[in-house]
């Protein structure tokens, strides 16, 4: 299979075949992290990662994963750069992406719910450059999904109901699991990126998927749909509930995070306190372990940062049946193996 020079900006726009090759070589890279199969496969080669929003998991581990792999990842800022704006002259996308393309192997880039107008504006920038730009575009979390977390989500998940965090991967064991995807209240406004990328990829994989909310919360129903096709497509329920506790029961993987609610922009603005204060009106939307009780001894996961007291419970995120941290990790894998197929020396 060839993945060279391929975009990630929504697993969903890949086939299983492909995200399972992404995914096998990550397991192998995690089990072999520094062999020398793996050390010199980016070696002279430069990642650009774009970031307009700040981040500790994704930075990170795109470096690290740029240096494992023999490369060299490039912080860069809009503010290092002078970019045509709706409000200020600058250089267009165009120019910016072809010359980028001229010196980099692949460019990352990050735009959330807080550096665009409307929803939907992350995802046509990623497109933008992808279109210019002759070299990989990897969202590294945008408006509408984040591919990277998707798949180290789905690692990790299989890893635990499998043989466990880095002994092996069978994706398959996640066929006919049940993921509980409940909006969390909080004290911060989230994008719908992480919570959109876990619905598409886990329907994917054989999951049934339950999205819980209260009444107000509805996602993209694009992705609503696409999410509801692919359970549909493998025999999986998909269901939406705004009842709290419903959807624990009987759920595998529970992942509780808040997101922003449809009104979030009006006339070009990201309007944050309003959502921050719409959600502290549902205080009972909190993963705790009477909750957990519910489930078939389900997991817990986050992409993380955590709202801990208000997304979760301390006692839930640290818990035993905690997976946050194997997920975390997997970035690091699954980035690796996405810029061995898509920009390495394979
Ligand atoms: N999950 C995630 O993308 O974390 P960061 O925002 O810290 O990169």
């Amino acid at each position: 299979m060839d993945l060279f020079g391929r975009d990630l900006i929504t697993t969903q726009e890949w086939s299983l075949e492909e995200l399972r090759a992404v995914l096998d070589l990550a397991a192998r890279m995690k089990r072999e992290r520094f062999s020398p199969k793996f050390t010199s496969l980016l070696a002279n080669k430069t990642f650009f990662m774009f970031f307009y929003n700040p981040s500790v998991r994704t930075r990170q581990s795109f470096e690290c994963a740029a240096t494992e792999l023999g490369g060299h990842a490039q912080f860069l800022e809009p503010k290092a750069m002078r970019l045509k704006t709706a409000t200020s002259a600058g250089e267009t996308v165009e120019d910016a992406a072809r010359v980028m393309a001229r010196y980099a192997a692949g460019l990352g880039i990050r735009i959330l719910e807080d550096r665009v107008g409307y929803y939907g504006e992350g995802d046509e920038l990623l497109r933008e450059y992808a279109r210019w730009g002759d070299f990989p575009v990897i969202s590294m979390a945008h408006d509408k999904y984040h591919p990277c977390q998707g798949l180290a989500d789905v690692m990790g998940w299989a890893e635990w109901f499998g043989k466990g965090p880095g002994k092996g991967l069978d994706v398959s064991v996640l066929e006919g699991k049940k993921l509980l995807i409940s909006w969390g209240h909080g004290a911060l406004a989230r994008s719908w990126c992480s919570v959109q990328e876990a619905m598409l990829i886990g329907s994917r994989f054989g999951m049934d998927v339950t999205v819980a909310s209260p009444e107000g919360y509805d996602l993209d129903p694009q992705v609503i749909e696409w999410a509801r096709e692919n359970c549909k497509a493998n025999q999986a329920n998909f269901a939406i509930t705004h009842d709290v506790k419903a959807g624990y029961r009987g759920a595998h993987v529970v992942y509780s995070r808040h997101w922003m609610s449809p009104q979030a922009y009006r006339d070009g603005e990201f309007l944050k306190q309003a959502e921050i204060d719409r959600a502290l009106k549902y205080p009972e939307w909190i993963c705790d372990t009477e909750k957990m009780k519910l489930t078939d001894n389900a997991i817990f996961t986050h992409p993380m940062p955590i709202d801990r007291g208000h997304e979760v419970t301390d006692e839930v995120a640290s818990g035993p049946r905690s997976c946050i941290y194997d997920v975390a990790e997997n970035r690091l894998h699954v980035q690796k193996a996405i810029m061995a197929l898509t920009m390495g020396n394979l």
